[in-house]
């Protein structure tokens, strides 16, 4: 091992895990509240416990500025604006945010309030990832969303007045019953409300899900769905928008910063209710993961002691190449050997023969310094990633 390992940009995940509705297709930790719209859950507690936690993890990261802080879920949106501005003022006097952090909030359209995004803007919030999935009302039934495609409109339209510049839109194609032209009326949907960045997704059947459990009737085949990938890829691309990991295409300078550190193998603390961090800690030469309980209610129980954590684990050296990869490879610009030193530790000799085989397949080319996935390598990601897997 070369004694390399060096702090990467940090940024902050924050979980929150509440749902108006599952839907039958996913596998996050997201829980249906029975209450309807939110008017109970328990928003005071649940930033307080927040709070904790993060304090709890403060020594983990002392002195590192944030880069960028992520509300995902669950549906953060279902949160009043006062309760992210109280987090966000209880997190800016623990940690130092960077000149220019990007700040996401996920919203499901159909928590959209008239007034409420000029609040989340004006406690810090400054770009919103939108759960769109479809524009067809059919599908969006099929995949039990509580909104139809005019109120996702709507959504986005008022997120845009309230000064919102900085959009995601998710996508999700193979959707059961549709073809390539639905696939491309979805697309022609989203550019007509000009979104910095769109997320195209394959819809897959999560173990654990009611979708695995019962596949509903008409999901295009595996051929069909590369097929609608690659037409889709080609008119998004044709809009101006850079096509910069697997599913994620932005215009100029948008790129997410928060995700695009995850796939540099960056550092993050993970606050909320199963939320995973992974954090290089340069004096040891050790990488820790560490994840948080799962449950909402046993978290809001222990969250900010030493039994609200769920686990904590060093990754080992001979493990470290895989998650590199796992990471990078989904990026079209790939990495350099340089940063695949400074992020694992660990001397580029101790990959070569894996790369040369990723070379010869065809699966990666090497400019230089950097290492990029080929078009092939891309189609078979996950053969690429496999090589790297310790013996
Ligand atoms: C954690 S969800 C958050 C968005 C928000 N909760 C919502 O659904 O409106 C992030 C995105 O992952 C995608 N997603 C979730 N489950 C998926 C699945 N089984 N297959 C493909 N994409 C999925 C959806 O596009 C979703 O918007
Ligand atoms: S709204 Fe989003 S997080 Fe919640 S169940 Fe649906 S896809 Fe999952």
């Amino acid at each position: 091992m070369s004694d390399s390992l060096t702090t990467p940009p940090l940024s902050l995940y924050v979980h929150l895990p509440w749902c108006v509705r599952k839907c039958p297709y996913c596998d996050f930790n997201s829980h249906e509240y029975k209450g309807g719209k939110g008017s109970a859950l328990p928003y005071d507690a649940y930033v307080d416990a927040l709070l904790a936690d993060l304090e709890h993890d403060l020594p983990l990261v002392w002195g590192r500025p944030v880069h960028s802080v992520f509300f995902g879920g669950g549906t953060p949106s279902l949160f009043p604006p006062e309760f992210i501005d109280r987090f966000l003022q209880g997190a800016s006097a623990r940690l130092r945010f960077a000149p220019g952090c990007e700040i996401t909030l996920e919203t499901n359209p159909g928590t959209a309030e008239h007034g409420r995004f000029e609040l989340y803007r004006g406690a810090g919030v400054n770009r919103l990832s939108f759960g769109i999935q479809s524009f067809d009302d059919g599908c969006l039934q099929r995949l039990g969303r509580i909104h139809d495609s005019r109120e996702a409109e709507a959504a986005v339209k008022l997120a845009q007045d309230a000064g919102f510049d900085n959009l995601n839109l998710d996508l999700m194609y193979a959707l059961p019953g549709q073809t390539l032209a639905m696939a491309e009326r979805d697309l022609e949907r989203a550019f007509a409300l000009d979104p910095a960045h769109l997320s195209h997704y394959q819809l897959t059947l999560e173990p654990n899900t009611v979708f695995a459990a019962r596949p509903p009737q008409g999901i295009p085949d595996e051929d069909s769905a590369w097929d609608i990938q690659e037409h889709c890829q080609a008119l998004i691309a044709a809009r101006g928008y850079e096509h910069y990991e697997v599913s994620a295409y932005a215009r100029p300078q948008r790129r997410c910063a928060h995700n695009l550190n995850y796939w540099r193998y960056g550092d993050y603390l993970g606050i909320g209710a199963g939320a995973h961090g992974k954090i290089t800690l340069g004096a040891e030469q050790a990488i820790l993961r560490r994840w948080k309980h799962k449950h909402p209610t046993e978290y809001l129980a222990k969250a900010g002691s030493e039994a609200g954590i769920g686990g904590d684990d060093r990754i080992a050296p001979e493990r470290r190449p895989f998650e590199y990869m796992l990471n990078v490879l989904r990026l079209v610009e790939g990495f350099s050997l340089a940063d695949y030193e400074a992020r694992t530790g660990l001397a580029r000799a101790g990959i070569a023969t894996q790369l040369q085989a990723a070379f010869d397949a065809g699966w990666l080319e090497q400019s230089g310094d950097r290492v990029r996935p080929t078009e092939l390598g891309r189609r078979f990601t996950n053969d690429v990633v496999a090589l790297f897997l310790p013996d």
